[in-house]
């Protein structure tokens, strides 16, 4: 099955098989993904269960830890590697996003875990994603976000909404209250290069992004970038 396809069918995964993995598909897989902008700086470490502090529900057998040194590639972190959970998913191996699990080993730039690991049970029919109308997250209802419905993101918050321009959309976060904010964080970013990363994946010879000066104040809402599909 292609990325594309995992989309409509991708659950985070929550329960895992033991078995060995070789990682070589991952470094291998890396090498081909695709940034938003190509000067970031970024890397990411393989790690065991026992490497890593977990305060999520579950573990896995293993966990992807990213790190950055800048807040502004928090998009990008989330747009390069959802395209490697859809890839891992093709591949037989299920992930999930964490935000409660961290290395034990201290690392300033670290930004956010993904649990992964063999597993057989990390796909959903399309009716049971739980996600809000295409008509709640755009100015119109347009079919062509469905791929960005049914992105992930920390606790289902699906902080994205999508504004139509004459050639494509001008992309916005909401904004959260005081209490929301200091629990969702830096997340709440990360959420939207993930649903541009299934914007991205669906249109890959058309898709384009930037970052523009001249936008629409909406109220509730961060402008964050622009793109076109
Ligand atoms: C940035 C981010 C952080 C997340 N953190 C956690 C977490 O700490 N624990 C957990 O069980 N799920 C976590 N999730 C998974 C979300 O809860 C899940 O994506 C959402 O509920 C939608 O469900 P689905 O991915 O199965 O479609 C996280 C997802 C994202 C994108």
């Amino acid at each position: 099955m292609t990325l594309k396809e995992q989309i409509y069918i991708r659950k985070s995964c929550r329960k895992y098989l033991d078995g060995e993995i070789d990682m070589n598909q991952i470094h291998d897989f890396m090498k081909t993904v695709k940034p938003l902008n190509s000067q970031i700086n970024y890397s990411y470490e393989i790690l065991t269960l026992d490497e890593v502090k977990n305060h999520a529900r579950f573990s896995a057998p293993y966990y992807l830890a990213l790190f950055t040194d800048n807040r502004e590639n928090y998009v990008d972190m989330g747009f390069i590697f959802q395209q490697l959970c859809l890839y891992l998913q093709s591949i037989g191996i299920g992930t999930c996003w964490v935000g409660l699990a961290s290395p034990k080993k201290k690392n300033s730039d670290f930004v956010i875990s993904i649990a992964f690991g063999k597993s057989d049970d990390m796909t959903r029919e399309k009716s049971k994603f739980k996600r809000k109308t295409l008509s709640k997250i755009s100015d119109f209802e347009d079919k062509r976000l469905v791929p960005a419905q049914l992105a992930p993101s920390s606790i289902n918050s699906q902080p994205w909404y999508f504004k139509h321009t004459s050639d494509g959309f001008d992309v916005y976060r909401a904004k959260h209250n005081i209490i929301k904010r200091r629990f969702i964080k830096k997340w709440n970013l990360i959420d939207i290069g993930i649903a541009l990363s299934h914007l991205y994946v669906t249109n890959e010879d058309s898709f384009e992004y930037e970052i523009k000066t001249d936008f629409e104040d909406i109220r509730g809402y961060i402008y964050v970038a622009s793109i076109k599909i």
